[in-house]
C-alpha cells in the first residue's frame, strides 16, 4: 500500500508564549507540538513572545526534538511586547511581524497567552489575515472561557485557564504550610496572592486554611474596612489565630489621604500599561496591628504559585485543549481559542468537553458574585465546590490536641 502524505506536510506551524508565565506553558507547547508533528507540520518556536518576530526574528526549530512539558514556565521565554503602537512605544511593529512570518515561511501561528497576547493576535488576524489560534494562559484565571460550573441546580459561568490549577494547588500548599507557625505564635497572618484584577487565585488559599479574603472585585472603602476589622476581631478572639488572604490588586482605603488605592512595588509600566503590584499585605497587617493590638504578619506568596512543575490536572487539561487546536487548524477556524465547556475533575478532561471562543471576546472575567460573600469577606461554598474539581477536599492540619490544664494543688 502506498504511504499517504500527512495533511500538513510542507507547512510550518509556529508557537509563541507571551505575558507572565505559568507552570503549564511548557506542557501546552509540548502538547501542541506533538500533535502538530503527527499531522505533518514542521514546528517552530518563537522566542520571547511577539518580540521574537521583530527585527531579524528569534525562531527555533522544535520539530522532532524532545520537549519537557512537565517542567513549569516556558522554555520559549516570554515578554510583554505589544506589536501595536502604545503610549510607551508609538511605533507600529506589525510590518516587522508580517515580514518575519514571510521570511520564516510560517503558515499558522498558535499564541499562548492571556488577554493582551491573544487580543493582539486577534487584531493581527483581523487586520492582516494571519491564520492564528489562541491558547489560554493566565495564573490569574480571569479570561472569559465560558466554562460552566454546575452547582446546586444552577449553572454558573466560571473560568478555567491552564496554569491556574497548578497555581491554585501551590497557593493552597503555601497557606497550609504557614498554619503551624501561625498557630504557634497566635498571630494573624496576612498572605498576599497574585491576581491583578480578579480574586480567583486568592480563593485557593481557603484550601490551605485562609478563613477570610480580600479581592480586587470588592473595594475596601472606609465603611467596609470598619466591618472588616470587626470580623477579624471576632474570628481571632474565637481561636487565637487567623489567616487572611489578600489579592495583590485589592483597592484599600487610605485613612490619611482619604482615597482608595492600590499598592505598587514599582511605578514602571509594561507595554500594555500595567504597573507591578506588591505590598498591600504589609499595609493590611500593620493596620490590624494598630487597630486591634494583635500581632499580625504579612507574607507575600509572590511568584511561588507561578513557579515549579506542572500539576497533573494541568497536564491533562493542556492535552485536551491541544486536541482542539488541531481540530480548529483542520477546519481553518482561525481567531478562535479552545476552552473547557464544563467544570470537571481531571478524569473528564477530554476533547469532547472542549469548545472554542472568539479570541477577541476573552476580556477580563472577575469572580462571580456567588463565589464571594462581601458581607463577611469569605469565599462561599459555591467557590469551594468549583475548586474541589481541581483540588479535592480542603486539607487543614492542626496540632490536634487539647491538653488538660493543670491547676496547682
Ligand atoms: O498577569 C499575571 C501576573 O502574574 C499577575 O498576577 C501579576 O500581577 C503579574 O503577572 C506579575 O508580572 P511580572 O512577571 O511582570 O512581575
Amino acid at each position: 500500500m502506498q504511504k499517504k502524505d500527512k495533511i500538513f506536510k510542507g507547512k510550518t506551524l509556529a508557537i509563541l508564549s507571551g505575558g507572565g508565565d505559568t507552570p503549564a506553558i511548557n506542557s501546552s507547547i509540548e502538547n501542541v507540538c506533538r500533535r502538530a508533528m503527527l499531522l505533518g507540520f514542521r514546528v517552530y518556536g518563537i522566542r520571547k513572545g511577539w518580540k521574537g518576530l521583530l527585527g531579524e526574528g528569534d525562531v527555533v526549530d522544535l520539530t522532532r526534538l524532545p520537549y519537557n512539558g512537565a517542567y513549569g514556565g516556558t522554555a520559549l521565554k516570554s515578554s510583554r511586547t505589544n506589536p501595536f503602537p502604545t503610549a510607551k512605544n508609538p511605533e507600529d511593529r506589525v510590518p516587522q511581524i508580517m515580514a518575519n512570518l514571510k521570511r520564516y515561511h510560517i503558515d499558522a501561528l498558535v499564541t499562548i497567552g492571556g488577554d493582551d497576547t491573544n487580543g493582539a493576535a486577534k487584531r493581527l488576524y483581523e487586520r492582516e489575515g494571519i491564520p492564528v489560534i489562541g491558547f489560554p494562559k493566565t495564573i490569574d484565571n480571569d479570561l472569559r472561557t465560558k466554562t460552566m460550573h454546575h452547582y446546586n441546580g444552577q449553572d454558573i459561568e466560571a473560568v478555567l485557564c491552564p496554569g491556574f490549577p497548578s497555581g491554585a494547588l501551590y497557593i493552597s500548599d503555601f497557606v497550609r504550610h504557614l498554619r503551624s507557625t501561625n498557630e504557634s505564635h497566635e498571630r494573624i497572618m496576612v498572605v498576599e496572592v497574585m491576581g491583578r484584577d480578579a480574586g480567583w487565585l486568592t480563593g485557593a488559599s481557603v484550601f490551605g486554611g485562609a478563613e477570610m479574603a480580600l479581592v480586587p472585585e470588592v473595594e475596601m472603602t472606609a465603611e467596609r474596612k470598619e466591618r472588616f476589622f470587626e470580623e477579624v476581631k471576632k474570628r481571632y478572639s474565637e481561636k487565637k489565630n487567623l489567616i487572611i488572604a489578600v489579592s495583590e490588586g485589592v483597592r484599600w482605603w487610605n485613612d490619611e489621604t482619604k482615597e482608595l488605592g492600590m499598592v505598587y512595588a514599582s511605578s514602571e509600566t509594561d507595554e500594555y500599561g500595567h504597573k507591578r503590584f506588591g505590598g498591600v499585605s504589609g499595609v493590611v497587617a500593620s493596620e490590624i496591628n494598630k487597630r486591634l493590638g494583635v500581632e499580625a504578619r504579612a507574607q507575600i506568596s509572590g511568584y511561588y504559585p507561578r513557579s515549579g512543575v506542572c500539576s497533573g490536572y494541568d497536564r491533562r487539561f493542556t492535552s485536551a485543549l491541544a486536541d482542539k487546536v488541531m481540530d480548529l487548524l483542520l477546519r481553518e477556524e482561525y481567531g478562535q481559542m479552545p476552552v473547557l465547556r464544563q467544570m470537571v475533575t481531571a478524569d473528564y478532561l477530554e476533547e469532547y468537553n472542549i469548545s472554542s471562543v472568539d479570541m477577541g471576546s476573552i476580556g477580563n472575567q472577575p469572580l462571580q458574585q456567588i463565589y464571594y460573600n462581601e458581607s463577611n469577606f469569605t469565599f462561599t461554598d459555591a467557590y469551594v465546590d468549583f475548586l474541589k474539581h481541581i483540588l479535592g477536599d480542603p486539607y487543614l492540619p492542626t496540632f490536634g490536641c487539647e491538653f488538660p490544664k493543670v491547676n496547682p494543688a
